[in-house]
């Protein structure tokens, strides 16, 4: 077929794909148990869903400004202000469908053929994709496990060149859950002031961060380089609100005039229903955002004990985010599963558990699991990728002894 060239350069979401075969396995009646999902099992806060309710029974259901309303923008500016004490003024706010059309609308207002972007690997498989939609190149600065899968600001500052338009930066980061240190930031801030470099800080998971650590991220990028700043980041995740499709976009208010442009020629505004949900999840009370941050917290502490029993699952503990992402080069060579993808596959073939391959990542030899589901099904998840690793064990494919010192 004669599609646009920019098609050929972009692949399905992985976990898309892998949530597409779980799905069609659930409705052959397999009992799958979920560990791909990316998001919250919780339900959405009751005030919020009345706040939509309300919304509805008052008839809010005609288009908005395609920014989003007044009050919700404010929302947003008041949010952080009490979250990250930064001034923020409603037109510097764009309200887009989630994190992702923020993170979009970014690339797309900022990037062209010819610009390098730099970003941090492993990374979530949207904001590689979306670089390249905006014809520009991506230049991937690895991290690695043995120290946390830390960011380094050497090692970005190390990749900029004449031809660097932006950065980006994922913290708390999908799929390694790894956090960016404050002195990092201020260094990467002040090399790309300097140069004239956008920062781009994908902060979706603001929210979801465990052990007690400074991390304002957006404090210091206003502080520094405020006129080259965008951050991008969402009710998704922190408020159980995934399908709601909430994000926000918080930069110079003539880069958010230019989103508004695009936004208004592609969807326009969000849903208005969810607009109202919206401003009761960021003004209200926040007490769920807590208790579910205790539970993932001790869902995480949990199922990296109970994986990691096994030497061969080496895993970091992440310091935000719901994903453990161990890796498993031990259980794969021996085994004659050649990689994390047909590993996650057999997985999924035999015992029915869906996680997502580290392929899809640019990680391969890891895979994801997300601990966004209850402790029961982490249990039996856990459980069951036991059962499988010792299935290869009695084939004698893999010795139960790690391979790695
Ligand atoms: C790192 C990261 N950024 C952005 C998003 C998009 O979030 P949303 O659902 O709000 O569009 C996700 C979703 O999984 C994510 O993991």
């Amino acid at each position: 077929m004669n599609f646009a060239s920019r098609m050929s350069r972009v692949t399905v979401s992985p976990t898309l794909k892998v949530a597409a075969e779980a799905d069609r396995l659930r409705r052959q009646g397999v009992d799958v148990v979920d560990l791909g999902a990316g998001e919250p099992d919780f339900g959405t806060p009751k005030h919020v869903k009345d706040a939509a309710h309300a919304a509805l029974d008052a008839n809010f259901t005609k288009y908005t400004p395609s920014a989003g309303v007044l009050e919700l923008r404010d929302a947003v500016c008041q949010r952080y202000r009490l979250d990250y004490d930064v001034a923020i003024k409603p037109e510097e706010v764009i309200i887009t469908a989630g994190a992702k059309q923020a993170l979009y609308n970014s690339a797309m207002v900022l990037f062209e053929e010819g610009d390098e972007v730099i970003t941090h690997g492993p990374y979530w498989p949207s904001i590689v994709d979306q670089i390249k939609l905006a014809d520009a190149t991506p230049v991937i600065v690895h991290t690695h496990m043995d120290d946390g899968f830390k960011i380094h600001a050497s090692a970005v500052i190390d990749a900029i060149t004449p031809r660097t338009k932006a950065i980006i930066i994922n913290s708390p980061c999908n799929p390694t859950g790894a956090l960016i240190s404050e002195d990092d930031m201020i260094a990467i801030a002040d090399a790309a002031a300097a140069r004239g470099i956008w920062i781009v800080a994908d902060v979706t998971y603001e929210k979801l961060i465990y052990d007690v650590a400074s991390h304002n991220i957006i404090g210091i990028l206003f502080e520094r380089m405020r006129d080259k700043t965008v951050i991008c980041s969402a009710a998704s995740k922190a408020y159980a609100m995934t399908g709601w499709r909430c994000g926000w976009a918080v930069g110079p208010k003539d880069v958010i005039a230019q989103c508004n442009v695009l936004q208004g020629h592609s969807t326009s505004n969000i849903n208005s229903i969810t607009q109202k949900a919206g401003i009761a999840a960021l003004t209200g009370p926040q007490d769920d955002v807590a208790t579910m941050l205790n539970e993932y917290r001790k869902r995480r502490d949990l199922v990296h004990a109970w994986l990691t029993a096994d030497p061969r699952f080496v895993c970091v503990k992440p310091g935000g985010a719901f994903y453990l992402f161990p890796y498993i080069a031990d259980l794969l060579s021996p085994s004659g599963i050649k990689s994390s993808g047909e590993f996650a596959e057999a997985l999924l073939k035999e015992v029915s558990v869906a996680v997502t391959p580290g392929e899809g990542f640019d990680s391969p030899g890891y895979f994801r699991l997300s601990y966004a589901t209850s402790i029961e099904r982490l249990k039996e998840g856990v459980n069951r990728i036991q059962r499988f690793v010792a299935t290869l064990e009695k084939a004698g494919t893999i010795s139960g002894q790690p391979i790695r010192n």
